[in-house]
């Protein structure tokens, strides 16, 4: 609420029309199929680094107590919003953990960031395969066993990339994978952009970050900020 309650404040404080980015001037400056479609309320808080926002590359104010807020609701130790989305997130966590030729774990249904990330880091990928689901007609998210495997088979991975759920909503079994990478030292990232509810309810999938000793992993909110495309990373430790 952080933000939200700046944003009110700052909207009713100033009234004056802002010459900053973004040039639509709080919807002033709105194309006219833009306002119609979408009425002019929403941009009046479409506002950049205005003074009073924070800044998101070094917050320190509403934006650093809004991330803080964050980690403690995903019982994380930290948490840094993102802009360009869950993309950048996992390229991120993918340049700290790999140079040049270093194995990586990944599950077929990675999304595209993933294979973006391959191509900056330049490191070699070794999949685990995904099966299907015949009488749903869809696919199958790794099992547990088929991770082992392909660690034993190739003991110089580096880290383990896995997508939970899978765009249909199929889970995974976290924990007993954590605990195979754990014993191995090697990191668990988990990209969970579809599941960023699961620590609300009980009856929801149990999120990577409760399912113990997990050494580092991105979270990202999908479902929940569209509008501003603002993604969560948080990590249990930082390497
Ligand atoms: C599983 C998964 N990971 C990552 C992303 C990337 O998200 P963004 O578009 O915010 O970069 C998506 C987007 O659809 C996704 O479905």
């Amino acid at each position: 609420m952080y933000l939200i309650d700046a944003l009110k404040k700052f909207q009713r404080k100033n009234r004056n029309i802002l010459f900053t980015t973004p040039g639509h001037c709080q919807g002033e400056n709105l194309p006219t199929i833009l306002r119609e479609i979408l009425g002019k309320k929403i941009f009046k808080i479409d506002l950049s680094e205005v003074i009073g926002l924070d800044n998101i590359r070094c917050p320190e104010n509403i934006l650093l107590k809004s991330q803080e807020a964050a980690a403690k609701i995903y019982a994380a130790k930290k948490s840094f919003y993102l802009y360009n989305g869950s993309s950048s997130g996992i390229i991120a966590l993918m340049l700290t953990l790999l140079k040049k030729n270093d194995k990586v774990l990944i599950s077929r249904n990675a999304h595209i960031s993933v294979i973006n990330g391959l191509i900056l880091t330049g490191a070699m990928p070794v999949w685990v395969q995904n099966n299907w689901i015949d009488s749903w007609n869809i696919v199958e998210n790794v099992n547990p066993e088929d991770i082992r495997k392909k660690l034993d088979e190739n003991p110089d991975i580096k880290a383990v990339f896995l997508t939970n759920p899978t765009y249909e909503g199929v889970i995974c079994d976290i924990e007993p994978i954590s605990r195979i990478c754990n014993a191995r030292k090697i990191p668990l990232v988990v990209d969970e952009a579809h599941g960023a509810l699961w620590n609300f309810h009980e009856k929801l999938p149990k999120p990577a970050i409760l399912q113990n000793a997990m050494p580092l992993f991105s979270h990202c909110i999908k479902p929940v900020i569209l509008l501003l495309k603002a993604r969560f990373c948080i990590c249990q430790k930082i390497l």
